[in-house]
């Protein structure tokens, strides 16, 4: 719970579906005789794009491994389809010994055997394609396996032409047990020092992450030309973009300089899940030095051009950051771009429904971003999912059922996790020998891990729910039973069928689509109400009860009269006749168009 909770607190760093109605109703055309609005359309995907995460260790297993797989993927891409999803983000699937499950990379330009071939992976990307959604890759750039080529050459002598790749130093005068002292008190993210000592070369390296994840040295230009590299290797088999993983902590501060120690309020030392005490993250996090290297990157991802594979590429950024001031400089400027799409999670990870905060982060992003395109996003495969974090435990679907209609109602790109739209719940290990996710090993038992979020997608009902005939990598929650595809397809009232036409009206009422953001009602402690307005077009008003009591919401002072007609509501509320009198069940949700 820690991490996830400093994750959120931003303390650690830690895509063919054009909005345009027409176009949804096109026939898919081949690239070469793509209209002038299609064209268009290809270029701005990602502007009001669905982007659905893929954690493909546990979405479809195809060969009774337990443990999911590319093949997998393609033959569930007519459910992502379906669904309305534009681009499917799939959490690394390069090889790697699976110690961050994928995020300690050891060859980058290569897929996991446990995953596929890159033969399965090209079938994967054409099949998309077929189906007009786009797939992203993760790319970790921070720090590599400690079994890539690059740091088995690195740590092999000071000497070698690769030791300049990775961050070593010295350590501090020696210890009694005869080994110098690590040069500082950064820690890692995942608990204890960020020092690694190397008795064969008698030096310490830096690891923001775990022990077996070195951070690369960015103040080395070979390993830019590396990643330029790798990136184009992945955009010349018809990759749609990147998310950059853990993209803020590229840096450390050259001095080595101690980070603060973070006191409470009576000035004692906060101690963390781990033990140790914890620190204010200044000296490795968020540095200066990344935005270049990111106008580096997006510079090289624009400069690609390939008739194969029209449209931009998007670059996304893992951007836990703690106000709207740095997140507004991650998309850089008009001359010098950098994220097209950093991850907005400041409002997703308020972690609680408080009206007054979530209406200051919608506006932010409106207003405090430069007019650029928020990337809105609830959940990962970092953090507890939806149910643990904003659940009561009596409404958790209806809840859901909110947090959806803010994520894909507001204006912007939306970004949820594989099993949010089937109100997947958090399972998290009761026993520390069941753990998978070494911190949940080394925090338990107040760190668990991630192991919770990360249980298989639930399709059926049968054993394997679907996901396996073998045995799950983790356990297939007693919950599955009743959240899964098959039952919630069947039923319209479902938080699967509410994510569907959400997405829908996203895609074919303009307002709902492009439309600019305006908080009404904004007195309002209890509902959270906003109006989707764009030139020409009916505006849509959307209203969100964040209590469990019923209430009812008056719009019609914000200069709204006329007659507001249902485009969606919570199952079995009432329409309201007018915008003056708009009536809300517990957790209730109503969404109209103003004529
Ligand atoms: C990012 C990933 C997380 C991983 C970490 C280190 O935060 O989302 O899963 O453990 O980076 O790569
Ligand atoms: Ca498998």
């Amino acid at each position: 719970m820690q991490l996830r909770k400093a994750l959120a607190m931003g303390v650690m760093v830690l895509f063919w579906g054009g909005m345009a109605a027409a176009a949804q109703a096109a026939p898919a055309q081949p690239a070469q005789q793509a209209s002038a609005a299609s064209q268009a359309d290809e270029r701005d995907w990602w502007k009001n794009a669905v982007i659905y995460e893929i954690y493909p260790r546990s979405f479809q297993d195809t060969n009774g491994d337990g443990v999911g797989d590319l093949q997998g993927i393609t033959r569930r891409l007519d459910y992502l389809k379906d669904l309305g999803v534009d681009a499917i983000w799939l959490t690394p699937i390069y090889p790697s010994p699976q110690i961050d499950f994928g995020y300690d990379i050891s060859d980058y330009k290569a897929i996991d055997p446990r995953y596929g071939t890159l033969a399965d992976f090209d079938l994967l990307v054409s099949q998309a394609r077929k189906r007009h959604i786009r797939v992203i890759m993760d790319m970790v750039m921070n720090h590599t396996s400690d079994k890539h080529k690059w740091f088995l050459q690195s740590r092999s002598s000071r000497e070698n032409p690769y030791r300049d790749w990775y961050v070593w130093h010295d350590g501090k005068k020696q210890t009694a047990e005869g080994k110098p002292a690590p040069p500082n008190n950064w820690q890692s993210y995942f608990g204890h020092s960020a020092w690694q000592w190397d008795e064969n070369t008698r030096q310490y390296y830096y690891h923001k992450f775990y022990i077996q994840q070195p951070d690369l040295n960015w103040e080395n230009p070979k390993v830019h030309e590396a990643f330029k590299d790798v990136i184009d290797f992945w955009m010349k088999r018809g990759v749609a973009g990147f998310r950059f993983d853990a993209i803020t902590t590229l840096f450390e501060d050259p001095k080595l300089t101690d980070e603060g120690i973070v006191k409470d309020k009576a000035g004692k030392p906060v101690i963390n899940a781990y033990g140790d005490p914890k620190l204010d993250d200044t000296k490795t996090n968020n540095l200066p030095g990344v935005h270049p290297v990111m106008r580096e990157m997006r510079a090289a991802m624009d400069a690609f051009n390939s008739d194969a594979f029209p449209g931009t590429r998007v670059l996304i950024g893992e951007t836990y950051l703690t106000n709207i001031g740095d997140l507004a400089k991650q998309y850089g400027s008009a001359e010098k771009p950098e994220f097209h799409l950093p991850m907005d999670t400041q409002l997703g990870f308020i972690n609680k429904l408080d009206v007054a905060e979530f209406r200051v982060k919608l506006s932010d992003v409106e207003t405090r971003i430069g007019g650029n395109t928020p990337l809105l996003v609830f959940d990962n495969h970092d953090n507890p999912r939806l149910d643990a974090r904003y659940g009561d435990g009596a409404h958790d679907v209806d809840i859901e059922r909110v947090l959806a209609t803010v994520l894909f109602a507001s204006r912007g790109t939306a970004l949820f996790y594989y099993g949010d739209e089937i109100g997947m719940k958090t399972t998290p290990p009761t026993r520390k020998q069941d753990v998978k996710d070494p911190i949940g090993i080394t925090g338990w038992p107040k760190e668990k891990g991630r192991d919770g979020e990360r249980t298989p997608m639930q399709w059926d009902v049968r054993p394997g729910a679907g996901f396996t005939t073998g045995t799950p990598w983790l356990p297939i929650p007693e919950s599955s039973k009743q959240a899964n595809v098959e039952v919630e397809k069947s039923n319209a009232n479902s938080i699967f069928a509410w994510y569907q036409r959400l997405i829908r009206l996203k895609k074919v009422n303009p307002a709902f689509a492009m439309g600019d953001n305006t908080m009404l009602d904004t007195s309002n402690t209890h509902v959270l109400s906003w109006e989707r307005k764009t030139p020409g077009q009916p505006a849509v008003v959307i209203s969100v009860n964040f209590t469990a009591g019923p209430q009812t919401v008056n719009l019609s002072g914000g200069g709204l009269s006329g007659k507001v007609r249902t485009l969606l509501k919570t199952p079995g509320a009432a329409d309201p006749a007018t915008p003056g009198s708009i009536p809300l069940g517990a957790f209730g949700v109503f969404i109209g168009q103003v004529e």
